[in-house]
């Protein structure tokens, strides 16, 4: 029997599971391959005694309907930047992914299937160059790996943020407010602007399309002085204001963004200053968007990259992810997925779509 390692690194994402499922479905069925997990991505592969267990049907029976990871993971083992403190306390970073690739080939594994974001498929690409045969998975709930159409978690998020955009509307409604919503993302709008689409938000803010207060204000005031009365915002994490389309003020030492908390927090203030006098409440969603249960949709798509990516090791098809192209499971190499990031076109139709929508960018 050949010995297949399999790691989830990054942060959590639903679908984790729903791969790993996969993965030991398909490998059963080939009769020549075990599958094991590393605990925490490849933590445990570099622990002694190696936290390492095996990933039998009776581990992996019905976790494609769970959320997280059951191999657990981290956004803070990363061997292509490990930390080693210098004899007077300064921390340098090393490439350490030599030997970890090393370590996974003298504890007799044979392929690797790391499930990550661009992160770990960095990683992947770095420990095949190594001389380590390994397959990537493309997770996150950010949307931003390039080389797939779509990454698994993504749809998810979208969900829930869209649900708690429904809740949030009643609110502004009622009391005729500007409610802003702040979603992850990282430096992608793609779960803002799919989230103003499904919700019909009046203002979608995303980091690919820097804003204009002034049209914000503008916006605001345009749906007061008809007697609308309400706004929703969407706000993506990563969004930023046009350079010189906020006045700084004397002693605005550029921090206000941390001290307050969030980009929602942001914005209200600037709102607040550019003389909305309309009540506003701010929401950051947070981790609530990668957590509990996948759709049905990303149980489909999670559990079917777990079967490519299995059957890209028994064919392989090494120095590559499992990708989602054209409506069809392809293989990419790693390298095309950890070049570049994967935004939001600003001259595509969806954000066009988003402004026939009556969406409002700020641009
Ligand atoms: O990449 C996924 C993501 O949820 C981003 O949207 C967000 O910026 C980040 O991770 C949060 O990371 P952490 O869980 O470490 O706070």
């Amino acid at each position: 029997m050949k010995k297949l390692l399999v790691a989830t690194g990054g942060g959590d994402c639903p679908g984790l599971n729903a791969v790993i499922r996969g993965i030991c479905k398909r490998a059963k069925k080939s009769k020549q391959w075990e599958v094991y997990g590393s605990k925490e991505a490849f933590n445990g592969v570099n622990e002694d005694p190696p936290r390492i267990i095996k990933l039998s049907g009776k581990k992996t029976a019905g976790i494609h309907v769970r959320g997280g990871t059951i191999l657990k993971t981290t956004n803070k083992a990363d061997p292509l930047h490990f930390p080693v403190k210098g004899a007077d306390g300064s921390i340098t970073f090393e490439d350490r992914t030599q030997e970890l690739a090393d370590k996974i080939k003298s504890l007799g594994f044979d392929a690797v299937i790391n499930i990550g974001g661009d992160g770990s498929q960095k990683i992947s690409k770095a420990l095949f160059d190594k001389g380590l045969p390994i397959v990537g998975v493309p997770k996150t709930i950010d949307n931003d790996l390039a080389a797939t159409d779509v990454t698994f978690g993504f749809q998810t998020a979208v969900q829930i943020a869209s649900d708690s955009f429904d809740k949030l509307v009643t609110t502004a409604e009622s009391h005729h407010r500007v409610m802003i919503m702040e979603v992850m993302g990282r430096d992608a709008g793609w779960i803002a602007l799919h989230t103003a689409i499904s919700g019909g938000a009046e203002i979608c803010l995303i980091p690919e399309i820097p804003y204009d207060l002034a049209k914000i204000v503008k916006r605001i005031e345009s749906r007061y002085d008809k007697h609308r009365g309400f706004v929703n915002i969407v706000i993506a994490e990563g969004a930023k204001p046009k350079e010189g389309s906020i006045v700084s003020r004397e002693g605005d030492e550029g921090s206000r963004h941390v001290r307050l908390g969030g980009v929602a927090y942001q914005l209200s203030e600037q709102l607040k200053e550019a003389g909305i006098r309309a009540e506003i409440r701010e929401t950051v969603l947070g981790h609530v968007q990668r957590g509990g249960t996948p759709t049905a949709y990303d149980r489909v798509l999670a559990s079917l990259f777990g079967v490519k990516a299995f059957d890209m090791v028994m064919a392989g098809e090494f120095g590559k992810m499992a990708a989602f192209v054209n409506n069809d499971f392809v293989s990419v190499p790693l390298e095309n997925a950890t070049k570049e990031y994967n935004v939001v076109d600003k001259d595509s139709f969806l954000v066009d779509g988003a402004r026939g929508l009556g969406i409002e960018f700020g641009d």
